[in-house]
C-alpha cells in the first residue's frame, strides 16, 4: 500500500473512531457505534470491541488506546464470588438493570483480549503506564476464569450466555439453547430470557450446568484466552517480574494442551454441556485456534486447506458459517456474515503459521469491504454489502492488518 493510501485510510479510521468516542466521568472509551439509526445498546462500552478499538487507536492516538483499555478494566467486579470478572458491557450512563442486577455493568464477560491489546499498544507507544495499569486487573480476570468458569477442572472455560462468546446468534449455540432451526425472533427471545435465569443461579457455572442451562466451551474463546495468557506473560516480563512471567506462560501452555487434548479431532470443535458433547459444525471459529498457536503444523495445514475452499472463501472471506451449510443465513447476524474483527484474528493466526500469502489476500479482501461499503458492523460474504449498523468502530481494524502488510513490504 502506498503512503498516500495508508494516510487516507488512517484519516478515515480516525474520523470514524473520533465520532464514536465517548467521555464520561473522566473515562474515555469508543462506542461500537453511535448516532442516528444505531441501537442505544451500542453506545455502551463492550469488552472485546474496546480491545479491537485500542489496537486501531495505537496507530492513530496511543493515549486514547491506553485510556480505552484503562476505562475497560475500571469496572472490574471487586467483591463477591465473581470478584475479578471484567464485564462484557460497561453502561457508563446506567441502564444495565434492564437485564442485570446492577445498573452500571453486565454480569457476564466476553473474549479476554485485554493483555493482547495492551501488549500491541505498548509495541507502538512504549508506554509502561498502560502495562502497569492493566496488569493486576487482567491477572485477577484470568484467576476468575479458573475459579468460576472451569467447574470440571479441565482448563477449558465454559460460557453461560451466548453474548459471552461475542458470537451472539451463532448456530453453534442453537442446540445448547434448546433450539432447532430457530427464527431470528425465537433465538433472540431465548437470549433475552437467559439473564433472569443466570441471576436466579447467582451466575454459578456449576449450578447452571447442573440445571441444564446453556453451557458451552468454545474453541475460539479458549484459544483467545491462551493468547491473552501468553501476552500477560509478556507484560510481566517487560515489567521485570520473571517468576510471574513463567507462571502465566505455563498457564497458557496448559490451556493450549487442553484444547489439543479435548477439542481436536483432525479439526477443532466446541464442546457442549457438562457431558462435553462435541459441536460438529464448521465455522470461522476453527481458524482462531491458529491465533493462539493451539494447532500442530499438520492441523494448521488441514485448517488452511479447508479455509481455501470456496464455501469458506467466497468473494468476501471469511463467513462465520460456510456458505453451503444448512444454517447459512448471510442476512442474519453471526449466521454466515463476515466480521472484520474475526478476520483480524484469522489474519494473525495465518501469519503466525507462515501462511503470509493467504493472510495478505485476506487483508486485501477485508480492505475491499471497507473501501466499497464503509465500516459496517458486518458484511454479506457474497456481495460485500454492509449489514447491521453503519459507522461501526471495529471494522476499522483493517488499519492494523494493513500496518502488518506494510511492515512485510506489501
Ligand atoms: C454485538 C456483537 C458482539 C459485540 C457487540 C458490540 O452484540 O454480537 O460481539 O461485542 O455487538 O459491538
Amino acid at each position: 500500500m502506498q503512503n498516500a493510501d495508508w494516510d487516507a485510510l488512517c484519516a478515515r479510521a480516525a474520523d470514524l473512531l473520533a465520532s464514536n468516542r465517548q467521555e464520561v466521568d473522566g473515562h474515555r472509551y469508543t462506542a461500537p457505534a453511535s448516532g442516528a439509526g444505531t441501537p442505544g445498546v451500542y453506545a455502551n462500552q463492550a469488552l472485546w470491541d474496546s480491545c479491537f478499538h485500542a489496537i486501531i487507536w495505537r496507530w492513530l492516538d496511543p493515549d486514547m488506546a491506553r485510556d480505552e483499555l484503562l476505562s475497560l478494566v475500571s469496572r472490574q467486579v471487586s467483591s463477591g464470588p465473581d470478584a475479578g470478572m471484567i464485564p462484557h458491557m460497561n453502561y457508563w450512563r446506567g441502564g444495565a438493570r434492564h437485564h442485570w442486577a446492577t445498573d452500571t455493568h453486565s454480569q457476564i464477560t466476553q473474549p479476554p483480549l485485554i493483555a493482547v491489546a495492551a501488549r500491541l499498544v505498548y509495541d507502538v507507544s512504549g508506554d509502561r503506564s498502560l502495562l502497569e495499569g492493566v496488569y493486576e486487573p487482567v491477572c485477577a480476570f484470568h484467576e476468575w476464569f479458573d475459579r468460576r468458569r472451569d467447574p470440571d477442572g479441565d482448563r477449558l472455560v465454559c460460557l453461560i450466555h451466548p453474548w459471552e462468546s461475542g458470537w451472539d446468534a451463532s448456530p453453534r449455540w442453537d442446540h445448547a439453547l434448546g433450539l432447532e432451526n430457530p427464527t431470528h425472533d425465537e433465538a433472540r427471545a431465548a437470549r433475552l430470557a437467559l439473564p433472569a435465569h443466570l441471576i436466579a443461579h447467582d451466575f454459578d457455572a456449576a449450578a447452571l450446568a447442573g440445571a441444564g442451562s446453556y453451557c458451552v466451551e468454545p474453541v475460539d474463546f479458549n484459544a483467545i484466552r491462551a493468547a491473552d495468557l501468553d501476552a500477560l506473560a509478556g507484560i510481566a516480563h517487560i515489567l521485570g517480574w520473571e517468576g510471574e512471567a513463567i507462571r502465566w506462560a505455563q498457564r497458557a501452555t496448559a490451556v493450549r494442551d487442553a484444547i489439543q487434548a479435548r477439542m481436536f479431532d483432525g479439526l477443532p470443535y466446541d464442546l457442549e454441556g457438562p457431558g462435553e458433547k462435541p459441536i460438529r459444525q464448521e465455522s470461522a471459529a476453527q481458524y482462531i485456534t491458529l491465533f493462539a498457536g493451539a494447532a500442530t503444523v499438520e492441523q494448521a495445514a488441514r485448517l488452511v486447506d479447508q479455509l481455501r475452499q470456496d464455501r469458506h472463501w467466497p468473494a468476501y472471506p471469511v463467513p462465520t458459517t460456510p456458505v453451503d451449510a444448512p444454517t447459512f443465513a448471510p442476512d442474519r447476524y453471526w449466521r454466515g456474515n463476515v466480521w472484520l474483527n474475526v478476520n483480524w484474528l484469522i489474519y494473525q493466526g495465518l501469519r503466525r503459521y507462515g501462511y503470509d500469502d493467504v493472510a495478505g489476500t485476506l487483508a486485501a479482501r477485508s480492505l475491499a469491504l471497507v473501501e466499497q461499503s464503509g465500516c459496517w458492523e458486518y458484511y454479506h460474504p457474497l456481495t460485500g454489502q454492509g449489514l447491521g449498523s453503519p459507522h461501526y468502530s471495529w471494522s476499522a481494524i483493517v488499519v492494523d492488518m494493513l500496518a502488518s502488510e506494510r511492515a512485510r513490504g506489501q
